[in-house]
């Protein structure tokens, strides 16, 4: 299987993931086909892709005359075998559960050739667990996006035990084709690469608030336009690189290291929430009341607020 001769892609789930990644492998120029299993899934489908595809065309992104093109490669069914027969790479979005995945995945063996690439979506099982009954596990990795997919460019592909590296080329190359950013991970670790570094970030913030250090909107403002924005243009390694100045992230540890390590040694290390979730939401709500509504200051302005930032910023990237 070569890149360059992948036209269909089959989705199969057509959830809050499934229907983005479909949005984003059509915007890309491939066929998508989603499988959802009821007629009301399949309509929730259309509804999101519909409205990501008016905002792109509402931020410029997209023009009205290119609508119905991209529409018209997507397509809908809840026959499974209809949306994979001709499929040459599968994105699996299922509910977040062993037994969905796995059962469902045996249907789709039954359909698709033991050469067919399968990406799974998943948040946080384990590929070698996932495709643990099937037939041709070599063909499966997790292809780990996130939310939503048709906008945000890292994909963390990661392999299970039984996976061929071949694979994971494929996946590799596809989803460069479609302006996404692909990394590989070699071993099968929980939260893969961006969630356990959001969660470290998160249980630094949870801490300073508790401790009575800075309330929850200045740490959220601290890693905003301090860390946060640095970060979006390069990672944490290389903009230590500059920090260092002539002797680069090298000068850097050898002046500020030993400071660090006194950081390190006081930072939170627990591994439960210290709080409640409904403690946590809290927080977060008299954050959100002292914003201005142009900021986002409800989660549904908040929400179209990030969209239009999200946009602004990988136009910079050239990631749209
Ligand atoms: N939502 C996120 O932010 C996010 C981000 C990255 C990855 N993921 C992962 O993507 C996957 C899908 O998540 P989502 O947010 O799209 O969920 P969702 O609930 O929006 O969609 C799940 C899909 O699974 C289908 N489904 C549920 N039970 C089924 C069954 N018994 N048989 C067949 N189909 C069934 C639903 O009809 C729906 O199409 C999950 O593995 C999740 O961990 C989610």
């Amino acid at each position: 299987m070569e890149v360059k001769n992948i036209k269909h892609i089959g989705l199969v789930g057509g959830g809050l993931i499934g229907a983005s990644f479909a949005l984003a492998f059509s915007l890309g120029g491939f066929n998508a086909h989603i499988y959802t299993r009821s007629k009301k899934t399949l309509e929730a489908s259309k509804e999101i892709i519909e409205n990501s595809l008016d905002e792109l065309i509402k931020y410029s992104v997209k023009k009205e005359d290119d609508k119905y093109e991209i529409l018209n490669r997507i397509s809908y069914t809840n026959d499974l075998y209809e949306a994979i027969k001709d499929s040459d790479y599968i994105q699996e979005s299922l509910k977040e559960d062993y037994d969905i995945k796995r059962k469902v995945l045996a249907d789709v063996e039954k359909i698709v050739s033991s050469e067919i690439p399968i990406g799974s979506s998943t948040s946080g099982l384990k590929a070698s667990e996932i495709s643990r009954d099937m037939k041709y596990p070599e063909r499966f990795f997790v292809a780990h996006p996130w939310n939503p997919p048709h906008l945000i460019p890292l994909i963390e592909l990661c392999k299970g035990e039984k996976t061929e590296d071949k694979y994971l080329c494929i996946a590799k190359e596809l989803f460069e084709k479609i302006n996404k950013t692909p990394i590989i991970l070699e071993k099968e670790v929980f939260g893969f690469v961006g969630n356990r570094i959001q969660a470290a970030v998160f249980r630094e913030v949870l801490n300073l608030v508790i401790n009575g250090v800075v309330s929850m909107e200045d740490a959220d403002k601290a890693v905003t336009f301090g860390p946060g924005i640095r970060w979006g243009i390069m990672g944490p390694s290389l903009i230590l690189e500059l920090g260092g100045g002539s002797e680069g992230i090298e000068g850097f540890m050898k002046n500020i290291g030993s400071s660090m390590e006194l950081w390190l040694e006081d930072l939170a290390d627990w591994n439960k929430l210290p709080i409640s979730p409904e403690e946590i939401g809290k927080l977060t709500s008299q954050e959100l009341k002292d914003r201005n509504k142009e900021i986002g200051n409800d989660r549904k302005s908040l929400g179209e607020y990030r969209t239009k930032m999200l946009i602004e910023f990988l136009r910079l990237h050239k990631k749209i």
